[in-house]
């Protein structure tokens, strides 16, 4: 079942989605050479804490995982892209982190995720940052009233298809509003023209993640969470939530 928002529904999340904005923008100021992921978690639980909103990350257990998950963030450092867990490993000059946080206040979830190299940028790493994020604001783009979920999917397929990266349709985008996974699904690759029409007060999450290897595996590590390419290569990973409005795709974690 997907469920329209109200106006008045969306403006919620907006509310919602600028603690998640907040705490991103807390985590990335903080992520400095020597700081550890664990930290990096405490710094978002306080912008989190001090909105008085509580973690859809904390304590989630989907089907895929053993254990719950610990933490207000997911943290993957080089080659893992997606899912990392904030441990006690300490951030070093050139690593690329990818920052995934969600935020759910009165009731109402936002989720957005950005990735940033600490310090040094290589070349590689600054075109697969760039164009991963092109990846999210193509997909964006696509994301107009009477257009179709593939339309979103095919938009983020090609960027990554064109730049030679990896992509895969599992762990991609979906309906976020009264709780962070909903329906629909949104791959992040597809065909045009194909699955549901977007209408206005559909609210979703998009999130492509794209390995710069350009092959498509990946393995999970024994915690059950941590997602990395198997070739070693860099992974990177942005998402927003955003709302399908009448005039087009609304922003909601800005
Ligand atoms: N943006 C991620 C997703 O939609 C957030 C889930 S992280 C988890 O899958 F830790 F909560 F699982
Ligand atoms: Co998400």
């Amino acid at each position: 079942m997907v469920e329209l928002k109200t106006p008045g529904e969306i403006d919620a999340m907006v509310a919602a989605g600028a603690v998640v904005a907040r705490a991103l923008a807390a985590t990335r100021a903080a992520a400095v050479s020597g700081v550890r992921l664990a930290e990096l978690d405490q710094v978002a639980r306080e912008v989190l804490r001090e909105a008085g909103a509580s973690s859809p990350f904390l304590g989630y257990q989907p089907s895929f995982a053993h254990s719950p998950y610990p933490g207000v963030v997911c943290l993957s450092v080089n080659d893992a892209v997606l899912h990392g867990i904030p441990t006690r490993r300490k951030l070093r000059d050139g690593d690329l982190l990818s920052v995934d946080c969600g935020a759910t206040l009165d009731g109402w979830t936002g989720d957005a995720a950005i990735s940033f190299c600490v310090g040094y940028t290589s070349a590689a790493d600054a075109r697969l940052l760039e164009r991963t994020e092109a990846a999210l604001l193509a997909g964006i783009a696509a994301a107009q009233p009477g257009a179709r979920i593939g339309d979103i999917s095919a938009a983020i397929g090609n960027v990554a298809r064109d730049a030679g990266y990896g992509l895969h349709t599992d762990f991609g985008g979906h309906g976020v509003g009264r709780t962070m996974h909903e329906s629909p699904h949104i791959p992040n690759d597809g065909r045009p023209g194909r699955g549901l029409r977007l209408q206005p007060g559909l609210t979703i999450a998009i999130e492509p993640w794209f390995l710069a290897g350009g092959q498509d595996a990946y393995r999970i590590d024994d915690d059950g969470w941590t997602l990395r390419s198997t070739d070693g290569t860099r992974g990177a990973h942005f998402e927003h939530t955003i709302a399908i409005t009448a005039e087009g795709p609304q922003i909601l974690t800005r």
